[in-house]
């Protein structure tokens, strides 16, 4: 084969390539000619030899790295991650200390959760501190944008505006200002003119993503792409970027909650599993610095079937109440309903209830409520909701005073949660006057958090423990 020249212009064209067995042809068919598997085609750009010099093909992966001669550790220049300050502590604590030179992170989530409004937030934040920041809009016109930004009252001078769907357009812009980080708002909005496809196709999505992160790597400005995300995990969502960017974010929230949770699913710079916490206000996104507290604030005194469960996220407790309610069915099978934990736990406590501890739930429907809108994924929230179902059932209040944590086992034993130091100190922060966990040596060696500790083997004795006697209306014991 000739190779072409250095110096002529890279070409471009556009294939179909077979998502299942790489096969190419010129032209999309909807079946794929060689493993005749259907709709399997994608538009894909390719670019002739000189546009891609270490020699195309795999490379082209990965931007920014210079060749593939294999050197020594100690060959490699250190690059030394100067984080990039952000004002808002909620934020920069999920990125891991501050927005690291040439990442690229993308941030989902669902429409209308805020993921514009913080990060402008954030885009103002930067400016006002770190360099002229641009703000790319595909989805809203300037003048929106602007109705926004000054609703937020936002005004940093080296804040810019740009709103483009194209690919080159959004491109040139970054290139003309020369900013330290972009915000793309969003990155399903966005298209190259090179691919047939239509924004927000599989194939767009890649290639406006593979784009702008050797943009990113070669200029090292940062940049952050929104990505909606639809209940579905629609097709063409985010999830194909994840593997192709350095940091992935979601921002969670039920629509009717003013809690925001900003969460880091993925990171190459910093911890995972970390969040942020915001309410959603009049004024935009407001960080929340006690979280536990305002998770606690509405909670009643006194009340059945309320648990409040010491619960770890990444690596910060939360305080967060368990509601549940028992109520007789009308239905022959029982219904059981959970809201901010797993569907499959909730069975599996209610069946070790039933069996375990003998209680009468054939003829209950159960009704879970994690209160917030919060969404716990930790085993640790099995015991606060054994003992707010036990509390309803039984009419009997928990101590308002004490704090859960601990997995159920099908014997109805209680296994040992991490981190509990860690726990029992928020808990103490925050008045509590006892915690009731799984016993353990680890449980054992604690002391002097100012929390009284009482160690359980199993959920009877967890029952025993945490459970106040029956209060009748009058406040008089039953
Ligand atoms: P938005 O940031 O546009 O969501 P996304 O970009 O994730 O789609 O915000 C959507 C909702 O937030 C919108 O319904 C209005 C509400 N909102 C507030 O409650 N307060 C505010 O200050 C702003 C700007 C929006
Ligand atoms: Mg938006």
């Amino acid at each position: 084969m000739n190779r072409a020249p250095t110096h002529v212009m890279p070409k471009t064209r556009t294939q179909y390539v077979c998502r299942e067995c790489g096969a190419k042809t010129p032209r999309w068919m909807g079946r794929c000619p060689e493993c005749e598997g259907w709709n399997t085609l994608e538009e894909r750009v390719e670019r002739g030899p000189a546009a891609s010099a270490n020699g195309g093909g795999r490379a082209r992966l990965v931007p920014g790295v210079g060749s593939a001669r294999p050197v020594r550790l100690a060959e490699i220049e250190a690059i030394s991650f100067d984080r990039l300050a952000v004002p808002i502590g909620e934020f920069s604590r999920v990125l891991g200390g501050g927005i690291v030179p040439g990442s690229l992170i993308l941030i989902g989530g669902d429409p209308g959760v805020g993921k514009s409004t913080l990060l402008v937030q954030v885009a103002d934040a930067v400016a006002r501190g770190a360099g002229p920041v641009l703000y790319v809009s595909g989805e809203e016109s300037l003048a929106q944008i602007a109705l926004r930004a000054r609703r937020l009252g936002l005004d940093a001078p080296d804040l810019l505006f740009a709103s483009d769907t194209d690919l080159a357009g959004v491109m040139e812009a970054i290139e003309s200002t020369g900013p330290t980080v972009v915000v793309v708002d969003s990155v399903q909005s966005i298209y190259s003119s090179e691919l047939e496809a239509s924004p927000g196709s599989v194939s767009q999505l890649r290639e406006c993503t593979l784009r702008l992160m050797h943009l990113a790597k070669n200029s090292g400005v940062s940049i952050f792409l929104i990505g909606h995300v639809t209940k579905e995990g629609a097709i063409a969502g985010p999830k194909v970027l994840e593997h192709m960017v350095d940091t992935v974010l979601y921002l969670e929230g039920e629509r009717y909650h003013t809690y925001r949770l900003l969460r880091s699913t993925k990171n190459r710079f910093g911890p995972t599993h970390e969040v942020g916490v915001f309410e959603m206000g009049e004024d935009g996104m407001i960080e929340v610095a006690n979280p536990s507290a305002q998770f606690l604030a509405e909670r009643g005194d006194g009340t059945t079937g309320s648990a409040v469960l010491v619960t770890m996220e990444g690596t910060r407790p939360l305080l967060v109440e368990v509601q549940a309610l028992a109520s007789r069915t009308s239905l022959a099978i029982p219904r059981r309903a959970g809201n901010g934990i797993e569907y499959n736990r909730l069975l599996l406590v209610a069946a070790v209830l039933s069996r375990r501890l003998g209680l009468p739930l054939h003829d209950q429907d159960l009704y879970v409520n994690v209160v917030g809108g919060l969404r716990i994924d930790e085993p640790a929230v099995d015991l606060a909701v054994a003992l707010a179902i036990v509390s309803s059932v039984r009419d009997r209040p928990i101590d308002p005073r004490t704090v859960v944590a601990g997995e159920v086992g099908l014997s109805g034993e209680l296994r040992s949660v991490g981190q509990l130091e860690l726990r029992l100190r928020e808990a103490a922060k925050l008045g509590f006057e006892c915690a009731v966990v799984p016993r353990s040596p680890a449980a054992h060696a604690l002391r002097g958090l100012g929390i009284e500790l009482v160690q359980a083997a199993s959920l009877r004795e967890a029952t025993r423990a945490a459970l106040l006697p029956q209060a009748a209306p009058d406040g008089s014991e039953a």
